[in-house]
């Protein structure tokens, strides 16, 4: 098959000169090929890129962590261009010592390395009316996984001495945007960490250099970026983002108040509608994440007929506890029409819903919390499309 093919008869212009030195590029980039790898946004979404998201390019990537650079960006009132030397953290309201830490002083702290996925409660938002974007970038993009090092953030507050009336911590943002949540003290001294460094390196600008809050499984809007004050009080402060925003909205017309933790979900990434299969029939790796607020994901279960049959994924890659994970399926591909579907199992037991039966207990007012399985319909070219099926 490779006779006469010329990438393996004729010699390349790389085989003909010498590269270029080790200094030359003293913090590396990806190949100029993969110049298509890029977070990108949808441009009718939101009025001003200033308060808007875009989306990790999950079609792209493989394994489990997302790389710093293709980490979605959510940003409520810009990236804050913070000089470490001036950026302080304090905390206040009911402790024995208000205290106020230099970035120096956070690094004294034991460190802690944890991988945990991070989704924007509003993730797949715009799927709730049916199928409207085609990619999942676009539909399942709001999420990053990386290696969070950090400190622990009971161990902070404990230098402060919370007090017994001190049962809610509200985290405050150095940006313009002045985010803040409450936070139930119980989860702040579980498992909530100051992270400094994300997969090995300090924190990107974009993701809250030099220091943000990390709450495991919880949505990623109460992962305060660019973090300077964290107020102990007794009682939740109900401020603008956790009442007019990132409340789920009923059929009725009431609001869900305070869904923190990320319902298990996945999404099959390759095929899909930017990921087309172009090999034609045969062997075929169909492949994509999985992941769940609540711990990990032993199983995930993919069909390729639209839920007739149903076949095991098999998992591969690290598994964490409120982390990504990989799953492939192998398989012949017979050429013919498929629709995709994955269905996520998490270790509580909690199985994935379909899109209806989220609807059935939510209605469709909401933005929030769309876990519902995705439906890629692959025709006999390969190209994919997002759909829904009954
Ligand atoms: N923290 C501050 N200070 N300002 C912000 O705009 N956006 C929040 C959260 N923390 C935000 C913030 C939202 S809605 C999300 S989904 C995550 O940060 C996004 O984190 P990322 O930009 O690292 O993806
Ligand atoms: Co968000």
């Amino acid at each position: 098959r490779a006779q006469g093919d010329p990438a393996i008869t004729e010699l390349q212009p790389w085989m003909q000169q010498l590269g270029e030195g080790v200094d030359a590029r003293p913090y590396g980039m990806p190949s100029p090929h993969e110049a298509h790898v890029k977070r990108r946004s949808v441009e009718w979404l939101t009025a001003d890129p200033v308060s808007s998201v875009n989306f990790t390019p999950l079609h792209d990537l493989d394994g489990i962590i997302t790389p710093n650079g293709l980490c979605f960006e959510r940003h409520h009132a810009g990236i804050a261009e913070v000089d470490p030397a001036q950026h302080r953290l304090m905390i206040n309201g009911l402790v024995d010592y208000e205290l106020v830490f230099t970035m120096e002083d956070l690094a004294r702290f034991p460190r802690h390395n944890k991988v945990y996925f991070l989704e924007c409660a509003a993730n797949s938002g715009m799927e709730w009316r049916g199928a409207q974007l085609n990619g999942c970038q676009f539909t399942h993009g709001m999420i990053h996984n990386v290696m969070y090092t950090g400190v622990m953030l009971r161990d902070v507050l404990a230098t402060a001495g919370v007090q017994t009336a001190g049962k809610w911590i509200l985290p405050e943002g150095a940006d313009a945007s002045g985010m803040t949540r409450s936070i139930p003290m119980d989860k702040a001294l579980d498992d909530c960490m100051i992270a400094t460094h994300m997969n090995g390196e300090r924190l990107r600008p974009e993701q809250g250099y030099p220091i943000r809050l990390v709450v495991p499984g919880w949505e990623g809007n109460m992962w305060v970026k660019w973090l300077r004050r964290i107020e102990v009080g007794d009682q939740p402060w109900h401020h603008r983002e956790e009442t007019s925003k990132y409340t789920d909205l009923l059929a009725d017309g009431a609001a869900r108040r305070f869904t923190w933790a990320m319902d298990a979900k996945s999404v099959i990434t390759n095929p899909s509608p930017q990921a087309p299969l172009t090999h034609g029939a045969g062997p075929t790796v169909l492949t994509g994440v999985a992941w769940s607020g609540r711990g990990s994901i032993p199983r995930v279960d993919v069909t390729i007929d639209g839920g007739k049959n149903w076949h095991q994924a098999r998992m591969d890659g690290p598994s964490f506890d409120k982390s990504m994970h990989r799953f492939y399926f192998d398989f012949d591909w017979d050429g013919k029409p498929m629709l995709l579907q994955s269905r996520a199992h998490d270790s509580t037991g909690y199985v994935q819903p379909t899109k209806n039966q989220l609807r059935q207990v939510r209605g469709e007012n909401s933005i929030y919390h769309n876990n519902g399985i995705q439906t890629w319909a692959v025709d006999a070219r390969g190209e994919a499309e997002n759909v829904e099926i009954g």
